[in-house]
């Protein structure tokens, strides 16, 4: 068993879902929410702490990040330190200086790192990778990933309760990865510019008029990859609550269905290509490649079994993981940079290769 400590007991909770299955056990809780703490604390029976550099002398091999979302870098970075392998939640980073940072200490440390992003896991995202590795669309020209997930004004101020909350003061680029990283993952591409618009709140809009958010309501990056493709991503405010993804090939295109079974996938060839066995479109549901029983079960499309089997797979093989700290500080990067392309009305940014950069 691989031994574990979390810090965040809000969404720190989802990990405990699958850990037995993929060898791993939770010893440790962290969190400043003494109350909370303790009741989860008890529900686990494992020892608590308030203080995360006392968790971090805790006997365990890994620790898992569930803490603020603007606040994981320097937690990763001290884990990290005390010789721990590291699961962060979305984001990795919320600087260009803490990216150069996270990934100088993951190669100096040698430890795994990797983001727990779940949504490329979800049955159909994972689908679209095998097809698309399997040369069915050919290469990705254009690709669309859309992360929508509004909410009642009563849900949204008991999620984010307080005007400091993070969920309150979130840069509106910030939480991409769910949009981005399915597509990334699709097609084995990585960021390397970015231009985005940031939507504002309507004065129309009655629900967000109640809200203590401080930011805008969403934004629209487009992405330059390095195969010269375009992405786009949105999120995450808007009306239409779900998750679609969409790939136009150089001989073809795959989305999940936009309505009724968002769970289908479409994948559609021209006429005038199709080749031996191949027909001009098709619509079905996959399933996972692997595990459905025990993944069929957890949250967030059954990412979240995925999330923590690769990450104990990382540490038995000591491969980092797919989301390693480059994918990782990558994706922060198109948050950062499109922030800054978004103050200034679409101009271009650039997103270095951290991976030839630091080394
Ligand atoms: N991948 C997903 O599908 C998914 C879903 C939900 C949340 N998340 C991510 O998980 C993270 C946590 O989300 P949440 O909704 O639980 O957030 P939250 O703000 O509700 O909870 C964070 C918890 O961390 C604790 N904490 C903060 N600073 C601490 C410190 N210094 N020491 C100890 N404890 C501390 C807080 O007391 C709180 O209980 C975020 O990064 C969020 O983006 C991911």
């Amino acid at each position: 068993m691989i031994r574990v400590g979390v810090i965040g007991v809000g969404r720190g909770r989802a990990f405990v879902g699958s850990a037995k299955t993929v060898g791993m056990e939770l010893v440790a809780l962290c969190d400043t929410w003494e109350e909370k703490l303790e009741a989860v604390g008890k529900q686990f029976n494992v020892s608590t702490y308030t203080d995360y550099d006392k968790f971090l002398e805790h006997d365990m091999d890994a620790v898992i990040l569930a803490n603020y979302f603007h606040q994981h870098a320097p937690f990763a970075i001290k884990a990290l330190e005390a010789g721990k392998h590291v699961m962060s939640e979305t984001t990795a980073v919320i600087t260009m200086a803490e990216a150069a940072a996270l990934v100088n200490k993951v190669e100096k440390t040698g430890k795994i790192y990797m983001l727990a992003e779940n949504y490329p896991y979800f049955k159909y995202n994972q689908e679209m990778r095998r097809l698309y590795q399997a040369g069915e669309i050919g290469e990705m020209v254009y690709g669309e990933g859309e992360y929508l997930h509004p909410d009642a004004v009563e849900t949204r101020n008991k999620r984010s309760a307080g005007f400091n909350h993070w969920r309150n003061n979130l840069p509106v680029t910030y939480y991409n990865t769910h949009a981005l990283a399915p597509i990334m993952h699709i097609t084995d591409t990585m960021p390397v510019m970015v231009n985005a618009l940031s939507i504002p709140n309507s004065p129309k809009d009655e629900q967000t008029a109640l809200l203590p958010n401080k930011a805008d309501t969403s934004s629209v990056i487009l992405t330059r990859m390095n195969n010269d493709s375009v992405v786009r991503t949105i999120g995450y405010n808007l009306r239409g609550h779900g998750n679609w993804y969409r790939v136009h090939g150089t001989r073809g295109l795959m989305e999940n269905l936009r309505t009724l079974d968002t769970q289908m996938l479409r994948v559609k060839h021209e006429v005038f290509e199709l080749r031996e066995g191949e027909v001009e479109e098709k619509i079905y549901k996959p399933d996972f490649p692997f595990m459905a029983n025990v993944a069929n079960t957890t949250g967030h499309g059954g990412g979240d079994f995925f999330t923590d089997y690769y990450f104990a797979e990382a540490i038995r093989t000591g491969v980092q993981p797919y989301f390693d700290v480059y994918k990782a500080v990558a994706m922060s990067a198109v948050a950062i940079q499109g922030f800054k392309s978004a103050h200034e009305n679409g101009a271009p940014f650039e997103i270095p290769d951290f991976k030839n950069s630091m080394s």
